[in-house]
């Protein structure tokens, strides 16, 4: 994926081959818990795509971003939505407390360490309407054995490849379990994808 985010305007078509269209139906899905009015807070936002799926449904979202190429990007595929090109970690300094409906983020958790998750996640509790929620979709290992040996055999020569042409990789998360409940939250409802490689996470405060 960090590849791909080397070339952000073929971003989009390399991970729709990457993941078999998987992040496409997945961020559909996500979309559509998003409704007419809605703040929307899109972290690792990329090229946008995501974010204009929600605006089209009437939400007004800010995409945060650290990466330049893909926020030019964004702006392209969804003019209307706010940037913010900072890191993740400094949500604290941008964004004020209980100001969003909705805090959703794709496949960016997994390039974060576990320390910046569980920061991440604690100043999305506190940006986080009280009645908000929050949607990440994100690459996991799976716990199927099958779909672990594909994982091995396939996903991890890719990070090594990832490693040695970008000097950074992703992390396929064991688990969200921990993270989000060190952030003082809870999972309300887990789905799998793609052999359970991919999840998509419902969480509240
Ligand atoms: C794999 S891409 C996913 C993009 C988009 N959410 C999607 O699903 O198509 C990960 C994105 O997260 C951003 N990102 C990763 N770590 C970040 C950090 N610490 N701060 C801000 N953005 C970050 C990257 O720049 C990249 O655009």
């Amino acid at each position: 994926m960090k590849i791909l985010e080397s070339r952000p305007e073929r971003y989009d078509i390399g991970m729709g081959l990457l993941t078999l269209g998987t992040l496409t139906k997945i961020k559909q899905q996500i979309a559509e818990h998003t409704h007419l009015g809605d703040q929307v807070l899109d972290l690792g936002c990329g090229t946008g795509t995501l974010a204009q799926m929600c605006i089209e449904r009437g939400a007004q979202v800010t995409g945060v971003d650290a990466n330049n190429g893909m926020l030019s990007v964004a702006k392209k595929n969804s003019p209307t939505a706010n940037y913010l090109n900072i890191s993740l970690s400094n949500l604290d300094e941008h964004l004020a407390d209980e100001s969003f409906d909705i805090v959703l983020s794709t496949l960016a958790f997994s390039e974060l360490t576990r320390a910046e998750r569980v920061h991440v996640l604690k100043q999305i509790k506190r940006i986080l309407r009280n009645k908000g929620k929050v949607l990440i979709g994100d690459e996991i290992i799976p716990e199927n054995i099958f779909a672990k040996c594909f994982y091995y055999t396939f996903r991890l020569p890719m990070r090594l490849l990832t490693w040695i042409t970008t000097q950074t990789t992703t992390n396929a998360i064991s688990s969200f379990d921990d993270d989000v409940r060190e952030a003082g939250m809870k999972i309300v409802s887990s789905k799998s994808f793609m052999l359970g490689m991919f999840i998509l996470l419902e969480i509240k405060k």
